[in-house]
């Protein structure tokens, strides 16, 4: 996007409420023209849902009707603003909870109307793939690129032709990564944040990720779709024993053996995800020189991090990952693609609806 593009759009307040984790950022223009984050506020709700082992959508709706406004004033306040000085309000509005998404979007349409600044609906996923490029002056010069989201909600991979053609390519057939990883992390009896503490595990000194060999879904030959529901029960099966007559005992669980399963685990998870990964690169046809988006909560994985900036070395191909502040949910990344989208001519009514579902596989935005 131009800076000239982003003109009128110098401070944007992001919302975003799509799952348990209530967010507001505001993002500025920086001097090269690329977008500034200046606050980016998120309130988590693990301590509600802990005891169901899920989100409850209707809990989830409650603590963010609680917490949306203390978090908006946080960000105004930490971006040192205020809501005056607000020109552009930016609402994730789709996929996720409907309950949850309600809470973002009523009060994004409450700040536009009474303070009379223009509203942009943002697509949580799109914005999770423009997350790698927040702080560059231009994004025009990166179509068309290929897209990796994986998150614990999303595992997919998308050809991006703009920011509002976006056509997915695959995604998880079952559980999302993130996911897969929370309950591996559970079963090695892990506490919460599972993803990250899984990731700590794996890298400690000694551990073995070669020790286990855990299957790598592949699907078919073809297939862009992703799996990862036999990874999770094949450490279920490590961990707790094989069912069955013709089972096996659980071994003793010690703590090189747990560090070596939390590898072993990992290797697999992002082994997948780089061979359907390389699998999509060839099947588009994506220069060599060609643009790699990556988002979502698992791009904090330091392995995935790795391969991904080893297989962006090795192919020559531009792999963009989000700094880690951006790459779980949040509303920096919300507030900067709905700036671009609104610098490239696109404003939303009071109609704007919440909408719980994903866009289809050819759906193209405006
Ligand atoms: O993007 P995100 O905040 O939410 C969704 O849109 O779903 O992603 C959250 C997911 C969780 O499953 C979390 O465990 C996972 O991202 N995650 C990680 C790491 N950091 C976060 N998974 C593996 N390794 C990490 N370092
Ligand atoms: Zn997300």
């Amino acid at each position: 996007m131009s800076g000239e593009g982003r003109r009128g759009s110098g401070l944007t307040l992001g919302i975003e409420s799509s799952c348990d984790e209530t967010a507001a950022a505001v993002v500025g223009v920086a001097d090269g023209g690329g977008h500034r984050v200046l606050s980016n506020v998120v309130a988590g709700q693990y301590e509600i849902h802990a005891e169901y082992a899920g989100v409850v959508p209707e809990l989830a709706s409650r603590a963010h009707v609680e917490a949306i406004l203390p978090v908006v004033r946080e960000a105004l306040a930490g971006a040192g603003v205020g809501l005056g000085m607000i020109d552009l309000i930016a609402v994730g509005h789709r996929p996720g909870l409907i309950g949850p998404l309600l809470v973002g979007v009523t009060a994004a349409k409450a700040l536009s109307l009474t303070l009379g600044r223009p509203l942009v609906g943002v697509d949580h996923v799109r914005a999770h793939l423009y997350s790698g490029v927040m702080g560059e002056a231009s994004t025009e010069n990166v179509f068309p690129a290929l897209g990796l989201v994986v998150s614990g909600g999303h595992t997919a991979l998308f050809v991006v032709e703009s920011w509002s053609r976006i056509r997915r390519l695959g995604s998880t057939i079952d559980d999302a990564v993130g996911e897969a990883f929370d309950k591996a992390a559970t079963i090695l009896g892990l506490p919460h944040p599972g993803g990250p503490n899984l990731d700590r595990l794996a890298s400690s000194p000694g551990a073995n990720d070669r020790a286990h060999e855990f299957p790598v879904s592949r699907l078919s030959r073809e297939s862009l779709d992703f799996s990862f529901s036999g990874l999770k029960t094949a450490i279920l099966y490590a961990v707790n024993g094989v069912p069955g007559p013709r089972g096996a005992p659980a071994l003793p669980m010690t703590e090189p053996r747990r560090a070596d399963l939390a590898a072993s685990f990992r290797r697999a998870a992002v082994d997948a995800i780089m061979l359907k990964l390389d699998r999509a690169a060839e099947r588009i046809g994506l220069a060599s020189r060609g643009l790699v988006l990556t988002g979502g909560g698992v791009t904090a994985n330091s392995l995935l991090r790795r391969r991904l900036t080893e297989w962006g070395r090795a192919t020559g191909r531009d792999v963009r990952l989000p700094a880690l502040s951006l790459c779980m949910d949040n509303a920096a990344m919300i507030a900067g693609l709905g700036a671009a989208l609104y610098a490239a001519g696109r404003t939303d009514g009071m109609d704007l609806q919440a909408d719980p579902s994903a866009l289809t596989d050819d759906e193209v935005g405006v």
